[in-house]
């Protein structure tokens, strides 16, 4: 039968454990995603390593975030899941995209910038050719859609450019692709400072995903307020962003309104609020945790998943490689 859904890929960096701000975020729609497209998923490991990296933690996150995935919904029967370097199709096309890129536009990434900042020790090669590299990993696979957030939209439009760049030189090689802008449900902000998301970087304040239900109490029962009395449970962003925030999560998680949350703790202080959400967060989570360690446990089961995943990336990715070397006149074996 002739697939005429349209092609979604994403890479996602195994580089920090998931946290409720991802899940409440994008990741919780992906599954509805995988019904409406053609969805190709892998871990960007060959990202990750553009910053320093423990080896055996990566291992780890890798393998923890496939089965993390598959615990959140995203049936490898239904979508392709695989791990990047596990295709050494995209190692190839970026070198030669890398030559189809030039040192100006990728000096003007924020990506770029920014990383240089925080790493000034290590501005490798790598950081600088990142772009051309997820370039790759998205013509590779004729993808029509790619799903990012906003920190990611200057690299898609640079992998439009590339690819219109090559297209104009050797015929129509690649899709050019769009972004896609993902139904993303809740933007959840850290519980110990409010005015930012949440972020693996400030843990005090983030609840991950595989988190002990204990833990994650003492970081609701934490959570920072502020001193009302009046008439605290209240959703008023601006002026209450901590409250807000904790409204906003018990909402996403439970499916109730702002009213209706604000109704259920009318007259009640912060002490149960907290609690109560903290407690509506660990049961949203203990299934997600408990089927992730189930997976884990399974190894045998997880190394069939991305080995299979791996095999399906790779045949559609070497019919396009096959294309592209061909085109640049490099001698076929
Ligand atoms: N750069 C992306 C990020 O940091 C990860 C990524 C790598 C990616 N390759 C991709 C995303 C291809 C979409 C498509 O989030």
């Amino acid at each position: 039968m002739e697939n005429t859904k349209k092609r979604i890929l994403s890479g996602i960096q195994p580089s920090g454990d998931l946290h409720l701000g991802n899940y409440l975020g994008p990741l919780r729609h992906w599954p509805e995603m995988i019904e409406e497209f053609d969805c190709y998923f892998f871990m960007a490991d060959l990202h990750t390593i553009t910053v320093r990296q423990e080896p055996a933690a990566l291992r780890k996150r890798t393998l923890t975030q496939i089965a993390q995935y598959i615990a959140c919904g995203l049936d490898p029967e239904k979508c392709v899941l695989f791990v990047q370097s596990h295709v050494p199709a995209h190692s190839q096309l970026g070198w030669v995209l890398d030559c189809y890129t030039m040192f100006g536009e990728l000096s003007r990434m924020t990506q770029f910038k920014d990383k240089s900042a925080k790493n000034a020790d290590n501005i490798n090669a790598g950081l600088f050719t990142y772009p051309a590299l997820m370039a790759a990993d998205i013509l590779l696979y004729q993808a029509d859609l790619v799903p990012v957030g906003d920190d990611q939209r200057q690299h898609v439009e640079i992998c439009r450019d590339i690819a219109a760049r090559f297209n104009g030189i050797y015929g129509d090689v690649f899709k050019v692709p769009e972004p896609y802008i993902a139904k993303v449900g809740a933007r959840i902000k850290g519980l110990s400072a409010p005015e930012a998301k949440m972020s693996k970087s400030v843990p005090e304040g983030c609840v991950f995903l595989m988190e002990k239900p204990e833990d994650i109490m003492r970081k609701f029962k934490r959570a920072v307020t502020d001193s009302d009395t009046v008439n605290p449970v209240r959703y008023a962003p601006e002026e209450k962003p901590g409250v807000s925030n904790l409204i906003q999560i018990y909402a996403a998680t439970t499916g109730k309104t702002y009213e209706d949350a604000e109704a259920e703790f009318a007259g009640k202080g912060y002490g149960d609020f907290k609690k109560t959400v903290g407690e509506a967060v660990v049961e949203l989570l203990r299934p997600i945790r408990e089927e992730t360690e189930r997976l884990l446990s399974d190894k045998a089961y997880l190394e069939t998943v991305y080995r299979s995943g791996a095999e399906r990336a790779a045949s559609v990715a070497n019919r396009t490689l096959g294309k592209v070397y061909k085109k640049v006149g490099l001698l076929s074996r």
